[in-house]
């Protein structure tokens, strides 16, 4: 938009250089790019001066460049160090979730983020295998849950590591306890007939952008734009698979 000005968050260092490599033909009057957390957004604009925004885009979770660079320990697929961490300036890793959490913490955290029904199983061999050797690669935790789950488990369409990958991600960077307040932010900051469009990757996610779109929509401050989230088409999942799990959720400000 000519005459518009950009505002990019991420938590991720990283992910903020190439974005400003990507960018940089804008110019910087019209891109500004911080390194912060959805759920300060409010703050964020207090600092930057910015009193309100036209627009939110919200692209959820965890990015390709994190999920393929094998050293930030996301995948079950690249033998690495256990961290999971988006910002990397973060304390909590996973290395350090896995080996001195509860094991009562654990299975919660595996059974609610994961929806992986053998949690307690997990979370079992998880304290016995920490107590003889520290859990500190990807690859020994997908031993762990390997020797873990029944057959049964094992033998379905997603890999038996996968859930729990995804509960230890969320858990480490906190991702559902931020969407709320970041969503709570952004209706807030909206102007007057002001988009805010919402990307999630799984249902979990997508039940908090629900749940505070409807909430909005009961109190009068946005009017929901579709009643089903939309989903790619076959086309788009062709082309790039990771799509799939992708629900866009879009409202508009009264
Ligand atoms: C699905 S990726 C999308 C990235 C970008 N749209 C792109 O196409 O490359 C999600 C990004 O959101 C960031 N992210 C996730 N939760 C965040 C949060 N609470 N605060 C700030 N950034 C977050 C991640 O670090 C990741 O880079």
């Amino acid at each position: 938009m000519p005459g518009g000005r950009l505002v990019g968050i991420d938590r991720d260092g990283e992910a903020l250089e190439i974005a400003k490599e990507r960018l940089r033909r804008f110019g910087e009057t019209n891109v500004l790019l911080v390194q912060g957390n959805f759920g300060e957004l409010k703050a964020i604009f207090e600092k930057s001066n910015i009193e309100r925004a036209d627009g939110f885009l919200f692209d959820l979770g965890v990015s390709s460049m994190q999920f393929d660079k094998a050293e930030r320990g996301f995948s079950f697929r690249y033998d690495a160090p256990l961290d999971m961490r988006m910002d990397k300036g973060a304390e909590l890793t996973a290395e350090e979730m896995v080996n001195r959490y509860p094991e009562a913490d654990l299975s919660r955290i595996i059974y609610e983020y994961g929806e992986e029904r053998f949690s307690r199983r997990i979370a079992k061999a998880i304290v016995e295998r920490r107590e003889e050797d520290r859990i500190d690669t990807t690859a020994k935790l997908v031993d762990v849950i390997m020797r873990a789950v029944p057959y049964k488990g094992k033998h379905g369409r997603v890999h038996p590591a996968t859930r729990t990958f995804q509960a230890l991600r969320i858990a480490v960077n906190d991702e559902l306890n931020v969407l709320g307040k970041a969503l709570d932010d952004a209706i807030g900051l909206l102007s007057p007939s002001g988009a805010i469009c919402v990307i999630s990757y799984h249902s979990l996610e997508d039940r908090i952008v629900k749940n505070k779109f409807r909430e909005a929509k009961a109190n009068k401050i946005l009017n929901i734009l579709y009643k089903k989230p939309l989903t790619p088409e076959e086309g788009e999942i062709g082309e790039n698979p990771r799509s799939r799990s992708a629900k866009l959720r879009a409202a508009r400000r009264v």
